[in-house]
């Protein structure tokens, strides 16, 4: 392995990554898929020029504005640590609970740009500064109420080649050793929820219950993004652990605030893909599947779809998942052959939480790299506020269930 991987896995890429294995197809096979993106380079290219194969589709107004989901709460006076902030999913989502910002760190230089026009005031350490493997915690202790992260989802996800502890990109034991070392009052760890099946047991127990269990009470939970809002399907384990056992005691995983089903119960309604991104009504929708990163599998991608039934899923929603465009006017003049609307960052944003300021400024793989890596903002605030209500520092949402559980 080259010098360099071995410094930053993470951000090594192409052939060289250790992590690489080609695609296993036929010449004919490749060649039919380099002619391919070749016509639609070339389509895009008159797309462009406003010579248009296609007619244009009008720009659509979002309906759903995801700020709306995560009502900006008054200082709860806890301080929030940032690990692996990424596009800053899980940043907001503590930011808008009411936590004081006390810092983020992210191998990615383009981090310290957006977190930093987003929010000036935030102190952010990205690229070489921001490399958690080289951070000593132990100066944050006593400083810091909560640490938070979400490490590199690679080796756990079905995208991915689940080899766990084997793969280099595997970060965990860093977020536990932040935690070691800072000693927070409570911590959050984010994964994708392959993290949660069977074949990770093991590792879950050795990488972080054992080294923690001496200090912390932790719980497992699985929380899925559309039970907050968000018009996704994306579902995710946090390990959530807490130093005093009454915070512990107390903590209860987040309660659905929105439901798609048809009887509400009295939940709010998340809005199917289409009505959040302000489409025509076409007698059809739902959730947009899982939005997968631009960085997945061994090559950088301009592509969100994550599986074969989630194509199914996009072309049944006629929104063209393939070929982002950078923004709304552009997706609007490249309209996908066969007539579906095609999505945009700003698009993607939307179906990930990502508020409309959020200002991922950057190549569309790499905005996609960074949207389809995050936690949906909405997911994060309602972790943060549950976590702030154990440490007795904020009222406990109320839903349905909530009230009928204090009333019972
Ligand atoms: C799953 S993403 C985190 C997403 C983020 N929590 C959010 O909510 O948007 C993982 C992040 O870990 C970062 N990362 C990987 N290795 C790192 C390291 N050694 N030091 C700091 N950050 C690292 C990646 O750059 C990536 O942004």
């Amino acid at each position: 392995m080259a010098e360099s991987l071995k410094e930053k896995p993470y951000t090594a890429r192409g052939t060289d990554a250790p992590w690489y294995s080609g695609w296993d197809i036929s010449d004919v096979e490749r060649e039919r898929f380099r002619q391919t993106s070749l016509a639609s380079g070339a389509a895009k290219a008159r797309a462009m020029r406003g010579e248009c194969d296609v007619p244009k589709l009008p720009i659509p107004t979002p309906r759903l504005d995801p700020y709306t989901l995560m009502p900006k709460l008054r200082s709860n006076g806890l301080s929030a640590l940032s690990l692996f902030s990424g596009g800053g999913g899980l940043d907001i989502g503590f930011d808008r609970a009411g936590y004081k910002h006390t810092a983020s760190y992210d191998i990615l230089p383009m981090v310290e740009g957006l977190l930093k026009t987003a929010r000036p005031r935030w102190k952010v350490f990205a690229g070489d500064a921001g490399d958690v493997t080289q951070i000593d915690w132990k100066p944050y202790r006593g400083k810091v109420d909560v640490v938070h992260g979400g490490p590199p989802c690679q080796p756990f996800s079905h995208g991915g080649s689940r080899r766990g502890a084997a793969d280099v990109r595997d970060m965990i034991p860093e977020l536990v050793r932040a935690v070691r070392e800072a000693r927070p009052r409570a911590f959050v760890c984010e994964n994708v929820s392959g993290l949660a099946t069977k074949k990770f047991e093991d590792y879950v127990q050795q990488t972080i219950f054992e080294p923690l269990k001496s200090r912390y009470r932790i719980q497992m939970i699985t929380l899925e993004a559309a039970d907050f809002g968000v018009p996704q399907r994306r579902k995710r384990v946090l390990f959530v652990g807490f130093a005093d056992k009454e915070a512990a005691d107390r903590f209860q995983a987040p309660r659905p605030t929105h439901t798609t089903g048809q009887t509400t119960d009295g939940l709010l309604r998340t809005m199917g893909a289409r009505e959040a991104l302000g489409l025509p009504d076409i007698g059809f929708d739902g959730l947009a599947p899982t939005i997968r990163s631009g960085w997945t599998g061994p090559r950088n991608t301009t592509s969100v779809v994550n599986s074969a039934t989630s194509a199914n899923t996009w072309a049944q929603l006629r929104i063209w998942p393939n070929g982002v465009a950078a923004n709304r006017v552009a997706a609007s003049a490249f309209v996908a052959k066969n007539g579906d609307f095609r999505l945009s960052i700003e698009d993607c944003m939307v179906l990930q939480g990502f508020p409309a300021d959020w200002p991922f400024e950057a190549p569309v793989y790499k905005a996609l790299g960074l949207i389809g890596n995050s936690v949906s903002p909405p997911m994060g605030y309602a972790v943060a506020r549950a976590v702030a209500v154990a440490l007795g520092k904020s009222k406990p949402i109320s839903t349905p269930s909530a009230k009928r559980e204090r009333a019972s």
